[in-house]
């Protein structure tokens, strides 16, 4: 019953991986009596977390099961604070089981026939009632110095899978955007919004005027643009491929996420830029190589198309 991208991010994680997965049934035992719940079936799409349709004694619910290692308690604290404005409402949780009740939502905004514009126009609403959580000060170094490191460090322990040049430009838009870092500028990002995390709510209510909102979240403090370049970069990286014009098409992207919630388009393809290398190397390091290389791929063809000896110099009419 477990599905096999949980299982693979569980024993990615060591031995407490393996200790979670051998404690799941009696872990579900404990919860079922403590919150009353009978157990319906499982999303088969989860990767971090075993997801499960569940009803309580008195209402449909979701729980949830985080994998060991994956930010559980800050995806908590930020669902706690949102209080359903841009995310899912929480209904109990319990940290030391890894576990939250949720409530039950519809199906992702993956899963609709909207064009990768208009799906970036609903994350960029979702996203704004999502940044009104409220910021709590953090110690420790900031969202672009982690990504510079993850990059330098993940691009050596997977032996150096792309450019160097690519992680090079990668590496120094990272080193802008931590230039320009203004902690009065921050909101508690999402961290992860691609149209899979992006789920309709069963009726209209308050706090979710797209009809979607927003499961699973990483809770960083960052920059509004951080969470836009995330957006772009987590768009599906083999419709960057077959544009003629890679760079122009993400420029685009950027542009129209910016203009719509008023932020600079270049802290976006900054951001961009930097998150689709490091997400390219994430997931070739936790079992996803085909969708990792195709990420690499995507953010080498935008590079490329962004040298200036690959465009034809065009003679200007006086
Ligand atoms: N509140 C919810 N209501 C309905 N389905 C949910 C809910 N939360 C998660 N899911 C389903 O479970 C999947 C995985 O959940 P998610 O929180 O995104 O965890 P992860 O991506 O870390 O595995 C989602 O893609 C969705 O299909
Ligand atoms: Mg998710």
């Amino acid at each position: 019953m477990i599905p096999d991208g949980v299982r693979r991010t569980a024993l990615e994680r060591g031995e407490a991986g393996r200790a979670w997965l051998a404690g799941l049934p009696e872990r579900l035992d404990r919860l079922r009596d403590r919150w009353a719940l009978s157990f319906d079936e499982v999303y088969g799409n989860g990767t971090a977390a075993l997801v499960l349709r569940v009803r309580t004694a008195d209402r449909p619910a979701v729980l949830k099961l985080a994998a060991p290692g994956t930010g559980f308690g800050r995806q908590l604290r930020t669902l706690a604070a949102a209080r359903g404005r841009g995310y899912v409402r929480l209904h109990a949780y319990d940290l030391s089981e890894h576990a939250a009740l949720l409530e039950p939502l519809g199906s992702a905004l993956a899963a609709t026939r909207l064009p990768v514009p208009r799906r970036l126009d609903v994350l960029a609403e979702t996203l704004h009632e999502a940044w009104q959580v409220p910021v709590r000060a953090e110690p420790g170094p900031g969202k672009a110095e982690q990504l510079s490191h993850l990059l330098q460090s993940l691009w050596a322990r997977l032996g150096e899978p792309c450019s160097p040049e690519l992680i090079a430009e990668a590496l120094s838009a990272a080193a802008d955007r931590a230039a320009a870092h203004r902690p009065e500028g921050s909101v508690v990002c999402h961290g992860d919004p691609h149209p899979g995390n992006a789920l309709a709510v069963a009726s209209p209510r308050p706090g979710a005027h797209t009809g979607y909102v927003l499961v699973d979240p990483a809770g960083v403090v960052a920059e509004p643009a951080y969470d836009l370049g995330v957006a772009v970069a987590r768009t599906d990286p083999h419709r960057v491929l077959a544009a003629p014009a890679p760079a122009d098409l993400v420029r685009a992207d950027c542009a129209r996420l910016a203009a719509s919630c008023g932020v600079d388009p270049e802290a976006v393809w900054a951001w961009a830029r930097t998150e689709r290398v490091a997400s390219g190397l994430y997931l070739l390091r936790f079992g996803h190589p085909a969708l990792g290389r195709a990420y690499l791929a995507a953010a080498e063809a935008v590079r490329r198309d962004r040298r200036p000896a690959s465009r034809p110099v065009t003679a200007r009419r006086t």
